[in-house]
């Protein structure tokens, strides 16, 4: 027990002390070329924008549940939790749509293949500020 004890404490000061040490610093290097973010604009406008807003802004109230308990589209342009999400995961919600229970976002495999889902990503991680994109890669997102 206390030794478990021990291992949480010293997992968490871990933890504290990288959050503490190495704070990310903003980029402006992406993975991204701007022909990617030329290729998606135009497929974010017509697949995305209607639900996530022309420029990744989200749906109206996006950080409440809906009365149903589903939630609203959320924000893309980094002021929501996107960011949170590696590009793998992201890939991934745009091909299979949402997959909590409730989600009510749709799949976009049919539409869209992997060189267009990734052109999507980079058409909306065009609207991230320098520091999100730093806090993306710290938090793992490549
Ligand atoms: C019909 C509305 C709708 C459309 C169209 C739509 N989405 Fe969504 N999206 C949502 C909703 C609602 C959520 C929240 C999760 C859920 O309920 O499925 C979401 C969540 C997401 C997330 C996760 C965001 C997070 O912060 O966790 C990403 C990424 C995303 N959408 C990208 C896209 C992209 C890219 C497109 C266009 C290819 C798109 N969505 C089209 C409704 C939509």
């Amino acid at each position: 027990m206390q030794k478990r004890i021990l291992v949480l404490v010293s997992a968490l000061s871990v933890a504290v002390g990288l959050w503490g040490c190495a704070p990310p610093q903003p980029t402006s290097e992406r993975w991204f070329t701007p022909e990617q973010v030329a290729a998606g604009q135009p497929l974010y406008a017509s697949y995305c924008a209607g639900c996530h807003g022309e420029q990744g802004q989200g749906g109206a109230n996006w950080d409440r549940p809906n009365a149903d308990g589903s939630y609203p589209p959320q924000p893309l342009n980094g002021s929501g939790h996107s960011w949170h999400h590696s590009l793998d995961s992201l890939e991934e919600t745009i091909a299979q749509g949402g997959t909590h229970p409730g989600a009510t976002m749709p799949g976009f495999a049919a539409e869209l293949n992997k060189p267009q889902r990734l052109a999507v990503i980079a058409a909306f991680q065009n609207f991230w500020s320098d520091q999100t994109y730093a806090d993306w890669l710290y938090r793992g997102g490549l």
